[in-house]
């Protein structure tokens, strides 16, 4: 039963304590179980299209520390990748590819999508079948604003300055893309749910580089479109939105979008998260790196937010992915403190 799972129960509403618990990145280089599948897999995106070692990958932490909620091993930019936009990963320098431009944009063909990524569903499949029964699994995708922005720069940026003046310049065609975008996410996410996710994330990591009018253009009306395309096809289907860095535009992100739960980053304040929690569940959001200081930066940081959010629906989660320099130790730290609350 769906009921078993703590995340799910959240999700719905429901309070539970001590909170059920996953972090983002879980899977990652400060596992060494990690980098040595990532070795043996050669590139990063045979490791992503590898059913056999993604599902391994993404189980690595489920092992360790028995999270609440095991993530999809994959990418946001697998969408990219799958419009042919040359999405390589090297050593040291992160994602690139080709820039993209008007006429670019005017050229995607996304029909062969959903095909190209079938072994992404493989995974979700297996993943389904191997992991407990009482471990949510969570599909996810990148919201159009945030795959948008390594499209148009090729690379990652501290700003996205290239993505937010392509808006201005070009705003036809940016809003082209945008869509297109929304559609295609929302067919991968609904295909992820039918192979076998429980629930979906949809991560807006660069949400916090836009101003007012544009937060609502580019990062709300996109995502309010995938959730409402996702919900007439599965009308249960939980979601939760991840906008980071959004600070105040959050307090009508949930409604504005749809999205079951919001994901919170570190500088959210918590009074102002217990304003957001009263709306609905929220996960987040202790800072990556009271999780690499470990000791009493970690457990006050754990403690505050149980005591400001741990009343009302909670996913405990970190504020942005966990970080390669973190000691796997500090995580099993974490999970204990927070189950032992
Ligand atoms: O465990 C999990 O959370 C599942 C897997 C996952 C990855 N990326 C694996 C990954 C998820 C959910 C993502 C999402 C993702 N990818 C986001 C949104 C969340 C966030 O962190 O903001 C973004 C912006 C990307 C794009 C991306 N992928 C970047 C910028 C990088 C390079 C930076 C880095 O950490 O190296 C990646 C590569 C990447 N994606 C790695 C992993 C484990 C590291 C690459 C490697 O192992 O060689």
């Amino acid at each position: 039963m769906v009921e078993d799972r703590k995340v799910m129960r959240v999700l719905s509403g429901e309070t539970v304590f001590p909170p059920p618990v996953w972090l983002m990145r879980q899977a990652g280089r400060y596992l060494p179980e990690y980098r040595r599948t990532r070795k043996e897999a050669g590139s990063f995106l045979e490791l992503c299209y590898s059913p056999e070692l993604a599902t391994e990958v993404t189980l690595q932490p489920i092992r360790r520390y028995g999270f609440d909620a095991a993530i999809l091993f994959s990418d946001i930019l697998v969408i990219p990748d799958a419009l042919d936009r040359d999405v390589r990963f090297e050593e040291g320098r992160g994602p690139l590819m080709t820039p993209i431009d008007a006429a670019g944009i005017a050229g995607l063909d996304g029909s062969r999508m959903l095909s190209h990524l079938a072994p992404v569903m493989e995974t979700v499949s297996r993943l389904r079948q191997a992991l407990p029964h009482e471990t949510t699994l969570l599909g996810f995708c990148g919201a159009p604003w945030t795959v948008a922005t390594y499209m148009i720069a090729g690379h990652g940026t501290p700003d996205q300055a290239p993505a937010r003046l392509f808006a201005y310049r070009e705003p036809e065609a940016f809003d082209a893309l945008l869509d297109l975008l929304s559609d295609l996410s929302a067919d991968y996410l609904c295909a992820q749910i039918e192979a076998g996710a429980d629930a979906v994330q949809i991560f807006d990591s660069w949400a916090g580089v836009l101003g007012e009018t544009e937060f609502e253009r580019f990062c709300v009306k996109p995502v309010r479109k995938i959730i409402g395309k996702v919900r007439q096809r599965h009308p249960q289907a939980r979601i939760i939105a991840f906008a980071k860095g959004a600070g105040n535009l959050l307090s009508t992100y949930r409604q504005k979008t749809g999205a079951d739960a919001i994901g919170l980053d570190w500088a959210v304040p918590l009074s102002f998260a217990k304003n957001l929690q009263e709306q609905g569940p929220v996960q987040g959001n202790l800072d990556p790196m009271r999780v690499v200081a470990g000791g009493r930066a970690l457990d006050e940081g754990v403690d505050a937010i149980l005591a400001e959010l741990g009343n009302g629906p909670l996913i405990f989660n970190l504020g942005h992915g966990i970080t390669p320099q973190a000691d796997p130790e500090h995580v099993t730290r974490l999970v204990e403190r927070v189950r032992s609350a």
